[in-house]
């Protein structure tokens, strides 16, 4: 009995001195990227690209709808939620054949709309590889008959048009190759110590015989070191729903990606706290009681849906995606908008014309976003809103009405940012924030119309707008000049 216990405290204190290594390993790894991290906050704006078979059922399968069968919006999820049999939905590649994509003309798109990054699914839950993978035969070149690869050329077309690149990679989930996630084992190990395990995204209908630790050793450790190696310039990793897995496997991932390209950042679901910066939630914007001890990225979708929804046409207008950004921008924080093209590659209409309006916008106001910081505060005004997730967003839509009271502020040396999205009847603008005492103002100038002549009180800082303002794209900032 004592040997026993003896072995126990060894191996309990060998545990310990393991994770504290691997801590530690984690935090010096973590700290040199401290120069890729502020690039990363400067970029502010990106376009996330959910990508992959999901596109040729829509979120319809045999006639049933994602709703009918129990797990609306995410239509990328369609093979857990219809139970597909991974054979029959394998069989799904043969038809990929999206003859209209044209990576030029996304990254256009997105640089035009004033993005700065894009990621793309290399490989989201459903297992199947957007690039060339030679561990793999469920990838673009060996399973569909378009045999393009869609990561190198996206990743050639940024290098191109200068934008910063990156990929999402499914690293626990894999409902093709990934076997149970391994619920099986950690819900045993838990059954002893009264755990709950949560077999949530995991394949309990037709998992891969193989076991987990076999699909990460042979899949997907080898695939992140296939895509870091192919394309040497990504910047981000977007591993994805954790799920069970254990401090050692997400340190695994993280430790494999830097031994590789040490600069590559790396988002929270990488899991057990090992992201390099944070997530807040899918369309979720953060309020200012959430605290973030790490850069961090909202997402947001389009419509309702990561991947491409045949019908769901509930497109966010190009209004509410700029309030989006100047509220996440202001709070500090990287704004990444998704869109899912269909099974031809093409991205819907109404999406091209809101990221150009978004773009007509940015175009003007570009400087109060970039690089820019939060300021002491926030915002102003009467109007509020809260968007927590997609499920809320979607039932209660996006009827807000900002008023010529409500602004928005960052900053960036030693300039100050007033946006506003409504011009004032009056042409007489008031910021609050901006009272004699709170910021010694030395010039102001609105971006896209000039300098301005100001009056600065007890009450805040005034000034008459000029005509030229409404020949702007969205109401107008103001670029404050301190003494
Ligand atoms: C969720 C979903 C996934 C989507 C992702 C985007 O975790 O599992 O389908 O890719 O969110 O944030």
């Amino acid at each position: 009995m004592k040997y026993f216990i003896m072995l126990l405290l060894i191996a309990l204190w060998s545990d310990k001195v393991l994770c504290q290594s691997m801590e530690n390993d984690w935090h010096k790894m973590n700290r040199s990227k401290e120069r890729a991290l502020q690039d990363f906050q400067q970029q502010k704006f990106g376009m996330f690209i959910h990508w992959g078979l999901y596109a040729i059922p829509g979120g319809i399968w045999n006639g049933k709808t994602m709703e009918e069968m129990g797990i609306p919006n995410v239509a990328e999820w369609i093979q857990l939620v219809a139970k597909i049999p991974r054979k029959e939905y394998a069989d799904l590649a043969a038809l990929f054949n999206p003859v209209d994509f044209d990576a030029d003309h996304i990254v256009n798109m997105a640089k035009e709309a004033g993005m700065k990054y894009i990621v793309i699914t290399s490989k989201h839950h459903d297992g199947f590889a957007l690039f060339e993978s030679k561990v793999s035969d469920f990838d673009i070149m060996d399973a569909t008959p378009f045999k393009r690869d869609i990561v190198r050329e996206l990743y050639e077309a940024c290098k191109r048009h200068q934008l910063e690149f990156g990929v999402y990679y499914s690293h626990n989930i894999d409902w093709a190759d990934g076997a149970d996630a391994q619920y099986a084992t950690t819900k045993a190990a838990n059954d002893l110590t009264n755990n709950d395990t949560d077999s949530f995204g995991a394949n309990l209908w037709d998992p891969s015989p193989n076991g987990f630790s076999t699909y990460l050793k042979n899949k997907a450790i080898p695939q992140v070191k296939e895509l870091l190696e192919q394309f040497p310039g990504i910047r981000y990793i977007w591993f994805d729903m954790p799920g069970l897995m254990t401090p050692e496997q997400s340190y695994t991932f993280y430790k494999t990606v830097y031994d590789i390209n040490p600069d590559v950042i790396i988002a929270e679901r990488i899991g057990n706290d090992m992201g390099d910066y944070a997530i807040p939630g899918d369309n979720r914007i953060p309020t200012a009681d959430d605290q973030f001890d790490k850069p961090w990225e909202a997402i947001g979708t389009f419509n309702h849906s990561w991947g491409y929804k045949s019908y769901d046409n509930d497109w966010k207008s190009a209004d509410e995606l700029l309030y989006w950004l100047i509220e996440i921008v202001s709070k500090g924080g990287n704004y990444m908008l998704n869109i899912g093209p269909d099974a031809k590659g093409n991205v819907a209409p109404t999406v091209m014309n809101n990221l150009q309006k978004l773009g007509s916008w940015m175009a003007v106001n570009n400087e109060a976003i970039y690089g820019s910081k939060p300021w002491k505060v926030q915002r102003e005004g009467p109007t509020t809103v809260s968007i927590t997730d997609t499920e809320q967003r979607e039932k209660e839509g996006f009827k807000v009405q900002f008023t010529s009271e409500d602004f928005w502020f960052t900053e960036r040396g030693n300039q100050l940012y007033a946006i506003s999205l409504e011009l004032p009847e009056s042409q007489i603008a008031l910021v609050k924030s901006l009272a004699r005492g709170e910021v010694d103002v030395k010039q102001v100038e609105i971006l896209g119309a000039g300098k301005v002549a100001f009056r600065q009180t007890e009450e805040g800082l005034t000034i008459k707008l000029p005509k030229s303002v409404q020949k702007l794209p969205k109401g107008y900032t103001l670029k404050i000049t301190r003494n």
